[in-house]
């Protein structure tokens, strides 16, 4: 039996109890829920896997209560790491550096950097702060389904699998963190989430942006992010992500031939845009354009498209600028990259 409990600094003791004894627990972040567990114990670590049915080469993220925390887990923090840390810690920004010896290979994979992240959520710090150790911790979702930014999307797929899910209500961002790595000659991203690109950029100049962000990659290019490779955030309702200026037009197409077919489909577009596909099904996600809402209901909205029993759905593709970047990474993902141009 999994328990629900309200974050409040009662439940908050009891799950650094629970953690202090090599449990896994899910808790909120600012972005979406993590599955945490003592970010230096390996035994701790393997809980995680266990209960996500994760795969063992994609590593964890260590979340930290203050910045200093991290000197002691990375060997080196390069100036630039330290600007993006002043700029954007606490916050949905996790910086990928050369790791100290004192962090397990099972948290990291195996990889010579580890990924750190000091979130904003204060029911997560009061957390980290009262284990004293950081706490490991990727998205509380089954590996390949979409994040939860609720304790109930939590519940759904960890009911039995673990024993604590401490509820702190929906989260703000909706997406997980933007995850930039400094451990190369540049900095580059590796995954666009709750900080943007131009945000980025604006604190310290050109970034790359890897290739995996926005295509899907050959095996051999993946070695830099092992996260890139899965199939991620996905519903069971086929999903196909629709392009271009006639994408409107080709999505009622698809949507009429599924009815036609006695098929359940659904439409996945910004909101405002019910207009261009009336008389159907559409799912909405934020205002395209507002930061804000863009990110905050699309995980929420491809588990109702599940939870209704949708078959089909045909997603609007976003202009990949601002959080829209990492809207169209999480929906082309979701998609298996099944993407039409029209
Ligand atoms: O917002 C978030 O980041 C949430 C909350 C719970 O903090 N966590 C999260 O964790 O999204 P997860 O495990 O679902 O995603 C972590 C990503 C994966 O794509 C993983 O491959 C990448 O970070 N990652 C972790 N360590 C890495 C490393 N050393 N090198 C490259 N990529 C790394
Ligand atoms: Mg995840």
């Amino acid at each position: 039996m999994t328990e629900v409990l309200k974050a409040s600094d009662e439940s908050i003791g009891r799950a650094a109890a629970l953690l202090r004894g090599g449990a896994a627990v899910a808790f909120p972040t600012e972005t979406v829920y993590g599955l945490g567990a003592n970010g230096l114990d390996t035994h701790a670590a393997e809980r995680i896997y266990e209960a996500k049915g994760r795969p063992r080469d994609n590593p964890f993220i260590l979340h930290i209560a203050e910045q200093q925390e991290i000197g002691s887990l990375v060997s080196c923090i390069p100036a630039k790491a330290k600007q993006l840390m002043d700029a954007f810690w606490p916050g949905p920004l996790t910086v990928i550096l050369p790791s100290a010896d004192v962090v397990p290979l099972t948290v990291r994979a195996g990889l010579p950097t580890v990924a750190v992240r000091c979130p904003a959520n204060l029911w997560a710090r009061k957390l980290i702060q009262r284990c004293g150790f950081p706490l490991a911790a990727p998205s509380a979702n089954l590996s390949g389904r979409p994040s939860p930014t609720t304790a109930a999307a939590v519940l759904e797929d960890m009911d039995g699998r673990i024993p604590l899910i401490l509820d702190g209500g929906p989260c703000e961002v909706g997406l997980e963190s933007t995850v930039v790595t400094l451990a190369g000659e540049y900095p580059r991203l590796l995954r666009p989430g709750g900080i943007t690109l131009e945000q980025l950029e604006a604190a310290i100049g050109p970034i790359e942006v890897d290739k995996a962000v926005l295509n899907k990659l050959e095996e051999s290019a993946l070695a830099l992010s092992p996260g890139m490779k899965y199939r991620h955030y996905a519903p069971s309702a086929a999903l196909t992500v629709v392009g271009g200026d006639a994408a409107a037009e080709r999505i009622r197409e698809l949507y009429d031939q599924a009815q036609n077919t006695g098929r359940n489909p659904a439409i996945l577009a910004c909101a405002g845009r019910e207009g261009a596909f009336s008389g159907r099904v559409v799912y909405t996600l934020g205002v395209e354009g507002n930061d804000e809402s863009m990110g905050a209901s699309l995980f929420e909205a491809l588990r109702r498209v599940d939870a209704d029993g949708r078959t089909d759905v045909f997603a609007e593709a976003i202009e990949p600028r601002g959080i829209g970047l990492a809207v169209m990474n999480r929906l082309l993902r979701a998609a298996g990259f099944q993407y039409i141009h029209s």
